[in-house]
């Protein structure tokens, strides 16, 4: 699938992560979805912001963004700004959104890479982004277990959280826990990709660590949907 909404600077400004697979298979879910139109959205890790501004754009009528990074905050609100859209920029945690809950949407490419125990940030080209974009922990769940622990808090009734990330950080794990909650939960789309560099400088690990089949060399990245009763 390819995003019809990519209305948004996409050059990394400096460090932020750009726009990549991840980011556009999770907007054409939301779109395809039809879940924005008339919905009060979360991204909860905004980045450039290009997933609000395509729900923004899709049809949401309110977008509240959330991310730790001030350059991101910057970018994403003018990324938004130029493309005519609304989109409140909130610079802290994901987890401030539980201050402006209840939302019908949660959307959230968040971290997710495994992050090996030695720092390779060094071995990382920098137009692959800031490591915040993707360090995630040991196992890559350091931002996802919370998330999905805080999906009832984050959710109106019948709300919908849509979560992107990589075979690499459980996909079971995530569909357990949504399931755990209560909540229907689901793989909704997923794509193989080549490595980038974060995945390329990691191989050898992730593989040693278990968490990559030996000889590997794409990468399954899922959306993960979550309805809430
Ligand atoms: C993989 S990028 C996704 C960016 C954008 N949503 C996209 O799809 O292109 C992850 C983003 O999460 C942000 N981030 C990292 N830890 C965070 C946290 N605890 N709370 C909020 N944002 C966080 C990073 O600064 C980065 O912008």
């Amino acid at each position: 699938m390819t995003s019809a909404y990519t209305d948004v600077d996409t050059t990394a400004a400096a460090g932020v992560y750009p726009p990549q697979e991840d980011s556009h298979l999770l907007i054409d879910v939301l779109v395809a979805a039809g879940l924005a139109p008339g919905a009060r959205v979360a991204d909860l890790c905004t980045g450039s912001g290009v997933v609000a501004v395509a729900a923004a754009q899709a049809g949401a009528a309110e977008v509240a963004a959330f991310d730790i990074c001030p350059q991101a905050v910057a970018h994403a609100r003018r990324n938004a700004s130029a493309a005519g859209v609304d989109v409140a920029v909130h610079r802290g945690s994901w987890a401030r959104a539980i201050e402006f809950a209840p939302f019908d949407v949660v959307v959230a490419n968040p971290p997710y890479v495994p992050q090996a125990p030695v720092d390779d940030t060094d071995s990382i080209p920098r137009d692959a982004g800031p490591s915040q974009a993707w360090n995630a922990g040991a196992d890559g769940r350091m931002i996802l277990d919370p998330m999905c622990a805080a999906a009832p808090l984050l959710l109106d009734e019948g709300g919908t959280m849509l979560v992107v990330h990589s075979e690499c950080s459980d996909v079971h794990r995530t569909l357990a826990a949504l399931r755990a909650q209560g909540m229907r939960a689901e793989v909704v789309a997923q794509q193989l990709i080549p490595f980038g560099p974060v995945m390329t400088a990691r191989a050898e690990w992730l593989t040693r660590a278990g968490l990559l089949e030996p000889g590997c060399e794409l990468e399954r990245i899922v959306v993960v949907r979550a309805d809430a009763p």
